[in-house]
């Protein structure tokens, strides 16, 4: 587990210039649970993320994971880089050996497993990802398609095994087809693997159906933290803070004002239509 406590992060530290990114975030991350993180652009996302694997060193505050501070002397940050993986924004930037499974290798050699092993996981990673076979392994990384492309990125980070997945922005620039893609590789990552995953989004639309917690940060702090229907009850503050709820819950609470019984806590599609249907009379035998 991942505890997070009264974390601060200054940019530009005693200069002019600087820019107060997280102001006292504290949460927990029970193993397991599958999140979304939800801010506008600017808000610490990207900032907070890079805290969770020791990339970044809080101005003030503490991680403890399983108990113990990542800051506490002699504590084995090439240990939790391995725990704890990140997938940045646009990580097919990173590509750079010459075939993909040289590139998916980089992080298990990188631990100090031996060529043999570090194939091993990384012919593993790239079946996850859907890219196993010689015709990808053999390929050059810059002639993937830009779905392929993200999804060795991410082979690349779960040849490392961790035990928690980050990822920052998985779907953006993607098509709705590549988008799904991603979304299911990472919910069956979470379901069959048990997964700890934390998505960073700015869309509530994209991870309403996904994750079972969002948190909502604004201006580096927690502003919202519960179930996506718990969460998506304050859409008029969310929508405040510049975020919108997924369109079903505002056609869900207009249809409320207009005197249908509908339930406004639907966040998906099928759940407004069974919805609707149900309050229409003519359909009520059918639903
Ligand atoms: N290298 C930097 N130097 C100074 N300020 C920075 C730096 N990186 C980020 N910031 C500032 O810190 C704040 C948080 O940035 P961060 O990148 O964490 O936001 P984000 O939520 O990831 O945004 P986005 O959705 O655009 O990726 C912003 O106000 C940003 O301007
Ligand atoms: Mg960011």
């Amino acid at each position: 587990m991942i505890e997070i406590k009264n974390l601060t992060y200054t940019y530009e530290q005693g200069t002019g210039y600087e820019a107060h990114a997280l102001n006292g975030v504290s949460t927990r991350i029970p193993d397991g649970q599958f999140i979304g993180l939800i801010g506008h652009t600017g808000s610490g996302k990207s900032t907070l993320i890079q805290h969770l694997n020791g990339l970044m060193k809080a101005t003030t505050g503490d991680i403890l994971v399983d108990g113990t501070s990542i800051y506490s002397e002699h504590y084995d940050m090439r240990k939790l880089r391995s725990t704890v993986g990140l997938v940045f924004q646009y990580p097919e930037h990173q590509l750079f050996e010459t075939t993909v499974l040289k590139d998916v290798m980089f992080g298990p050699k990188n631990l100090g497993l031996s060529d043999d092993a570090a194939k091993e996981r990384a012919r593993k990673a790239l079946e996850l990802t859907g890219l196993s076979g010689e015709r990808f392994e053999n390929a050059s990384p810059f002639d993937l398609s830009g779905g392929q492309k993200r999804r060795a990125a991410i082979a690349g980070v779960l040849a490392m095994e961790p035990k928690v997945l980050i990822l920052d922005e998985p779907t953006a620039g993607l098509d709705p087809r590549g988008r799904d893609e991603i979304l299911s590789l990472i919910r069956d990552l979470h379901e069959r693997r048990k997964m700890t995953v934390i998505l960073v989004s700015h869309s509530m639309e994209d991870v309403a159906q996904y994750v079972e917690r969002i948190i909502v940060i604004d201006s580096g702090k927690i502003r919202f933290d519960g179930t996506p229907r718990e969460v998506f009850r304050h859409y008029r503050e969310l929508e405040a803070l510049g975020l919108a709820a997924p369109q079903v819950t505002y056609l869900m609470h207009d249809l409320a004002d207009a005197g249908f019984t509908v339930d406004t806590d639907a966040i998906t599609v099928d759940e407004a239509r069974d919805s609707i249907l149900k309050s229409l009379p003519q359909f009520r035998r059918t639903v």
